[in-house]
């Protein structure tokens, strides 16, 4: 398990034990971390118990039926319930992970759910992402040509599409980012693996016509070189990707094109 530290706001104060669900069925006792920029409070966490026979096998499953049946003010991102949007990541039993596609079943004891570390919080589970959005818009995320535009399409080899295998795949949920220690000290310049992986996805697409711009612009000491291959980012990557051997990639690709 990767050791993580906790949200940026955290004064904790002791939080509220709910009353357990009186439904017979077999409960399960949730900790969850509360903060509200309205209430002019430090964060707590409150304690919750989820009836296991009424509810899916998802961590996210047992949010909503806390949302649903027990605090409607609990607060947290979701969207697909499916591992494709991203949205619902948060930190759960000390892992970095989708809440949507993480069982019940994988945690032992008690459930304990934060939200994404070492970011500033804007309620409850709800990270702050605008500054991780604005570094994945950095590395501009689309195909640049140079060429004129094609009758039809930007044709590209079987062989060169796979290259983008294992790339594609990211949903930016920023599990890999917030669980990087390079990136929790650096953030306001290190990039982090999730906007260098997008950054390699690019530089290998055949069919784009940037990729000298697109080194120029990594060769810096702290948006790319703050990686010291710590390998956080690919333990804890929901999709099974790995962040590190892209920006290992990139890192060769810097020295070969130097030679
Ligand atoms: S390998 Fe690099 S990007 Fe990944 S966690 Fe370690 S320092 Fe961060
Ligand atoms: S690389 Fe994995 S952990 Fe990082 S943003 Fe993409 S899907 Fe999420
Ligand atoms: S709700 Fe979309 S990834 Fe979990």
């Amino acid at each position: 398990m990767v050791q993580l530290t906790l949200p940026k706001n955290s004064q904790m104060r002791t939080g509220k034990t709910w009353p357990k669900p009186e439904t017979g069925g077999t409960l399960r006792k949730f900790s969850i971390y509360r903060w509200s920029p309205d209430d002019g409070e430090n964060p707590r966490v409150d304690t919750y118990f989820v009836d296991l026979d009424d509810c899916g096998p998802m961590i996210l499953d047992a949010l909503i039926y806390i949302k649903t049946k027990i605090d409607p003010t609990l607060t947290f991102r979701r969207s697909c319930r499916e591992g494709i949007c991203g949205s619902c990541a948060m930190n759960i039993d000390g892992i970095n992970t989708l809440a949507c596609i993480y069982g019940m079943d994988e945690v032992k004891g008690d459930v304990k759910i934060y939200p994404l570390p070492h970011m500033p919080v804007v309620k409850d589970l709800i990270p702050d992402l605008t500054h991780f959005y604005a570094q994945h818009a950095s590395i501009h995320p689309w195909l640049e040509t140079k060429s004129p535009n094609p009758a039809k399409e930007w044709r590209q080899s079987i062989e060169d599409r796979e290259k983008l295998d294992g790339l594609y795949e990211c949903v930016m949920c920023a599990c890999c980012s917030t669980a990087c220690p390079s990136y929790w000290w650096n953030s306001d310049r290190f990039l982090g693996p999730a906007a260098l992986l997008h950054a390699y996805r690019w530089i290998i697409d055949s069919r784009d016509e940037a990729t000298g711009e697109r080194l120029d612009d990594l060769e810096d000491p702290f948006k790319l070189y703050r990686c010291h291959t710590i390998m956080n980012c690919a333990k804890t990557c929901p999709k099974g990707l790995n962040p590190a051997k892209a920006i290992a990639q990139i890192k060769k690709t810097m020295v070969e094109r130097s030679i």
